[in-house]
């Protein structure tokens, strides 16, 4: 039975889990493919590609299951132009991330979508809120990409708190199984958004190397800090940083960012050729801390069933995550109800 949250009944899915909007990685044929296995795929619309954005809302008209576009806030504030293009579409819903959503809002709302924010604090979470927003996500630093410095068991649950049952949090950074949200849940959140672990799936737009490198990489091989976008001329405004795969380019410049900085045209022309060719021992693969945990480069819709079963068994208490089997205080005669916090409900029989 599936686990219904007040993030599901909102968006009318089936699972509490959303695909991250991972610039270009999560292209329409990924959307497509969690929103029809019942999650909520999200369109990685990044900076606004204007071309890019085009040609994949397109193919999101023929979809139909819910999704939604996500932006990237101080850089659409560049071109606002790009909202109508994506609200064209018709999604169900548009994640702004990184920046005051308060400018796009009304135009959000009043073409019928959602407004979903991406958080890393207090003050974003009232701003989002002052702003309108109906889901906020909250994001640890484990998260792959760009975020901040709070870690998600420390945020979500402050998050979830500020929140005051007003809107559902979905929590983000470091999730890639059932047990991921599983304990998400038991925070108080209403579901999790997924970036790293969708990138090794087999519909992401990413290089294969780049998925490959992702399996192979072990928990605690990943960076947070500044040396890629310098590298690639890409200057964020704080407090906001990136998270990538540690490789040979990052082993150099670690510690060495003013020397970077120095140097950056020099660094930046060789950065842009590794790029173009393909070297990711120079170039990034974004990716988060949940890399230990994945293996393996399986179709989308795999993901979201696995992270989904596993998680209703391990809150139906009958298994803890290391596999071992638990008497539930939770199951009563015949089946059990578990209420969680904020109106998480999770409904199962014996077997
Ligand atoms: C490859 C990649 C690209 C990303 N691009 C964006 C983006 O364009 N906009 C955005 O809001 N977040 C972006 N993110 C961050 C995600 O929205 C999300 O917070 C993060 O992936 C969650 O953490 P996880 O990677 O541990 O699942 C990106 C993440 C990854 C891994």
């Amino acid at each position: 039975m599936p686990i219904a949250t007040p993030l599901t009944r909102l968006l009318g899915i089936e699972h509490p889990i959303l695909l991250a909007p991972m610039d270009v990685v999560a292209g329409s044929r990924l959307v497509t493919a969690v929103s029809r296995a019942g999650g909520f795929g999200i369109l990685g619309g990044g900076y606004g590609e204007r071309a890019w954005l085009e040609q994949e809302t397109a193919k999101l008209k023929e979809l139909r299951a819910p999704f939604g576009i996500g932006l990237i806030t101080w850089s659409l504030a560049k071109h606002p132009e790009l909202l109508d293009i994506a609200l064209a579409a018709r999604p169900n819903a548009i994640m702004l991330s990184f920046g005051d959503p308060a400018p796009f809002s009304a135009k959000i709302k009043s073409a019928g979508a959602r407004l979903i924010c991406q958080v890393q604090d207090e003050t974003m979470a009232r701003q989002a809120l002052d702003a309108g927003a109906d889901i906020l996500i909250a994001q640890g630093t484990e998260a792959g990409g760009h975020g901040a410095a709070r870690t998600t068991v420390d945020l979500v649950p402050a998050i979830v708190d500020l929140a005051a049952g007003r809107v559902p949090v979905v929590a983000a950074g470091g999730i890639a199984d059932g047990r991921g949200l599983a304990a998400m849940l038991m925070l108080g959140a209403s579901g999790v958004l997924l970036g790293t672990r969708f990138y090794a799936s087999e519909e992401a737009d990413g290089a294969d190397e780049a998925k490959r490198r992702i399996c192979r990489a072990a928990s605690g091989e990943t960076v947070r800090g500044i040396l890629f976008d310098l590298s690639r001329n890409n200057v964020w405004p704080a407090p906001f940083t990136g998270r990538c795969l540690i490789n040979d380019h990052a082993r150099r410049w670690i510690g060495r960012e003013v020397e970077l900085m120095q140097n950056v045209a020099t660094v930046a022309i060789d950065y842009a050729a590794a790029k173009a060719a393909g070297n990711f021992d120079v170039a990034a693969v974004i990716a988060g801390e949940s890399v230990g945990l994945i293996h393996d480069i399986p179709p989308a819709a795999d993901i979201v069933a696995r992270i989904a079963t596993e998680a209703e068994q391990l809150l139906a208490g009958r298994h803890n995550s290391a596999g071992g089997v638990l008497p539930s205080p939770l199951m009563g005669e015949g089946g059990v109800v578990l209420t969680g916090y904020m109106g998480n409900r999770i409904d199962r029989r014996h077997g």
